[in-house]
């Protein structure tokens, strides 16, 4: 992964960038787009990501996996959050690191990192991905309330080139793992690092606000949260809301 990097002064999104020379055929797997300034990223649930020039990462990787039915795409999220978890459990030790399902990563209750993965399915039934991860490394102002960065945390200030080519690194680790065969292994990791997985915490569906209990996921990432009846509710994303 990121043998074949793209780096652009200045891009729209990273992800429609990668998106728009899949659909021309020529580009490698594992290739790597990344701008410093990103103008119109792109969220999960159509939000917008913005991320200041130049302080943090903006990225989007190209990954084939022919090993992966359709039925198993989660397990692409699953990967991206864990090597996401190592990286940040390693440069902010005294952190309490969280993956929040399906794929933000939470430092100390703040997100620190946003994926998104846009999958495309050819007509061979093969998985094209594109695994967008914007990481907020040394930025400090303008942060969300809800949102920190590594240098919030740490207090020290990093080298971009260097966090990506770790971040690279850490999920060619896990991808190798996953091809592999060792998904169990991966769902096994993944489960572990779930916020709010095994204790009471409140929630929001289309029938109204709940308390209930994150058991785990299935093997296609629907999230299943057990309710003061005992019974198991099971989620798609964006059915589901955590709250405080
Ligand atoms: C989220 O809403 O949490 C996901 C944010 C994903 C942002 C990244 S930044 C690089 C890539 N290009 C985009 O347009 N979005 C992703």
């Amino acid at each position: 992964i990121g043998k074949q990097l793209i780096s652009l002064p200045s891009c729209h999104s990273t992800n429609e960038f990668l998106a728009e020379l899949a659909v021309k055929d020529t580009l490698f797997e594992g290739a790597v787009v990344i701008t410093e300034n990103q103008t119109k990223g792109k969220g999960q649930r159509g939000n917008s990501w913005y991320s200041e020039p130049g302080k943090n990462l903006t990225f989007s990787v190209y990954l084939r996996p022919k090993f992966l039915k359709p039925s198993q795409q989660f397990d692409l999220n699953r990967i991206v959050s864990l090597a996401l978890y190592d990286l940040l459990k390693k440069m902010c030790p005294m952190a309490k690191v969280y993956i929040k399902w399906p794929n933000d990563l939470y430092v100390n209750k703040k997100k620190i990192t946003g994926i998104l993965i846009e999958n495309n399915i050819n007509q061979h039934s093969i998985i094209q991905s594109i695994v967008g991860i914007g990481l907020n490394v040394n930025q400090t102002d303008k942060l969300l309330e809800t949102a920190t960065s590594i240098k919030e945390i740490s207090n020290v200030e990093y080298e971009l080139n260097k966090v990506l080519s770790d971040v690279i690194m850490a999920i060619e680790h896990y991808y190798l793992m996953l091809r592999s065969n060792d998904a169990r292994l991966i769902r096994q990791l993944y489960e572990e690092k779930l916020y709010k997985k095994d204790v009471v915490a409140y929630y929001e569906d289309k029938n109204g606000k709940f308390n209930g209990v994150i058991r785990g996921t299935e093997a296609d990432g629907v999230l299943k949260i057990e309710d003061e009846s005992g019974a198991l509710r099971r989620y798609q994303f964006k059915e589901i809301h955590f709250l405080l």
